[in-house]
């Protein structure tokens, strides 16, 4: 809340055997008993909104758990044949099909075989995911992160991918990237399965995870209130690939912005440690909703993971538990969290907070700040390294590079990366970045 924030979005908190730790629901309408009770939701929700926060629950439509009943008692709900039936590739590498061992069958799954998808085309599958969505509403939760919505409807005939011809325009894994994904996901007809997504929410906000560039989207954002940029979060931190991804997500008008979160690697790691109270700033100026990955605020880097590792697909370095305090679990929690601290002597929430000058402070100042922004985004051409940009009354210059540069004319700084920042009213200098005002 001291931070300035509108709303949380957890990360799926529904009972799951963890396969890909949480994203293989094994029970839509409970909580993993590891986190607590309904009971323990209901508290968190009406503590949620005493502060003034919303409350953004995760949920994942294309898939379940191979241990949700669903996949014994009602077969019909998911893709089962006698062999596979095309050269589709999972996500995270490997076939898209395989064989389960109970029935001897053939079952398709778009990332872990633990995760069978399910077949939006019989209309009992968004029947039941609207039963879902309404039961998660009553108990009052204010939303959804809609996990993985490009996968929801493939080609009805389930056709062959072809190759792929072309470097995939977002990263992908090596053995997924060899084929187009033409026919395996994104299917024409998709916006008809996120509408009724739409129609089970009513006007509760739905941000989508859709992993498409922005010119993709165009079938999903009339049932979405927003979807994330990932084109941005890809772009390299390289200004004039920067620049075209934020203009051309804000084309959309529904840009959800997002520099990180627990699929890839952490902000320090990406953007470079001396670029990090610039990718807040840029983060934070940017028209319309943005997320934070907690751990952000206060600089977290990418950790060791863990051995053997919890995440097959790697991605337990950027999942440690976020560091309140400088004790040795980092004040997370009470128990041995999955994951060790990284470094909550070096790095935490109590000591930014007491420090004026902390990367924590500058996420606050920018956040109260970014509220006053005036509508829309306009950038200007503007020297190697770096990205100039008005919001209305307001100037933002931003510089990535290794060179200080002139920074744009303004008629005084509101706030800076550092003190340092704003020492030459002139001077953009390297890392570094200011918010200016233009009358
Ligand atoms: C999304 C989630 C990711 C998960 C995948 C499968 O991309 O962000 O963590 O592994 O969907 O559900």
């Amino acid at each position: 809340m001291e931070l300035g924030a509108d709303a949380i979005w957890l990360s799926p908190i529904y009972p799951s055997p963890n396969a890909d730790f949480g994203y293989d629901v094994a029970d839509y309408n409970g909580v993993d008993p590891v986190y607590g009770t309904l009971d323990d939701f209901d508290a968190l929700v009406g503590a949620t909104h005493e502060m003034g926060l919303r409350l953004l629950l995760d949920l994942v439509p294309c898939h379940t758990s191979i241990e949700h009943p669903w996949f014994r008692e009602r077969p019909d709900l998911y893709f089962l044949a006698d062999r596979p039936l095309n050269n589709w590739v999972a996500a995270f590498g490997g076939p898209a099909w395989s064989r389960d061992e109970v029935s001897g069958r053939w079952y398709l799954h778009s990332f872990f075989p633990e995760q069978p998808d399910l077949n939006w085309r019989n209309p009992e599958v968004p029947a039941r995911m609207g039963d879902v969505i309404r039961g998660w509403l009553d108990r009052g939760a204010d939303g959804f992160r809609l996990d993985a919505i490009d996968r929801l409807m493939k080609d009805p005939e389930l056709r062959d991918d072809p190759p792929a011809t072309v470097a995939p325009l977002l990263p992908l894994h090596p053995e997924h990237g060899v084929l187009e994904h033409t026919r395996s996901r994104n299917a024409p007809d998709i916006g008809e399965a996120v509408a009724s997504l739409r129609e089970a929410a009513g006007d509760a906000f739905l941000v989508g995870e859709v992993y498409l560039p922005a010119a993709g989207l165009a079938q999903y954002l009339p049932s979405l209130d927003a979807a994330f940029a990932f084109e941005l979060l890809h772009a390299g931190f390289e200004p004039a690939r920067m620049r075209a991804a934020i203009e051309a997500m804000h084309a959309t008008g529904k840009a959800a912005w997002v520099l990180s979160n627990h699929d890839f690697s952490r902000l320090p790691n990406r953007v470079g440690r001396a670029n990090d109270r610039a990718a807040a700033m840029l983060l934070l100026t940017l028209p319309g909703p943005a997320f934070i990955f907690q751990g952000d605020e206060i600089g977290m880097a990418d950790g060791p993971g863990h051995n053997p590792p919890l995440d097959r697909h790697g991605r337990d370095a950027f999942r440690h538990p976020m560091q309140w305090d400088p004790s040795p679990n980092g004040g997370f929690s009470e128990a041995t969290p999955w994951l060790p601290s990284v470094d909550p002597a070096q790095r935490n929430v109590a000591d930014q907070t007491a420090d004026r000058g902390s990367l924590l402070w500058l996420y606050r100042d920018l956040i109260a700040l970014r509220r006053t922004l005036g509508e829309g985004i306009a950038f200007r051409d503007s020297p190697p390294g770096t990205l100039v940009y008005e919001r209305g009354e307001h100037i933002v210059a931003i510089n990535l590079g290794d060179e200080d540069r002139p920074g744009p004319e303004h008629r005084g700084i509101e706030l800076a990366t550092s003190a340092g920042a704003a020492a030459d009213p002139a001077l953009l200098p390297a890392h570094s970045g200011w918010i200016g005002r233009l009358t």
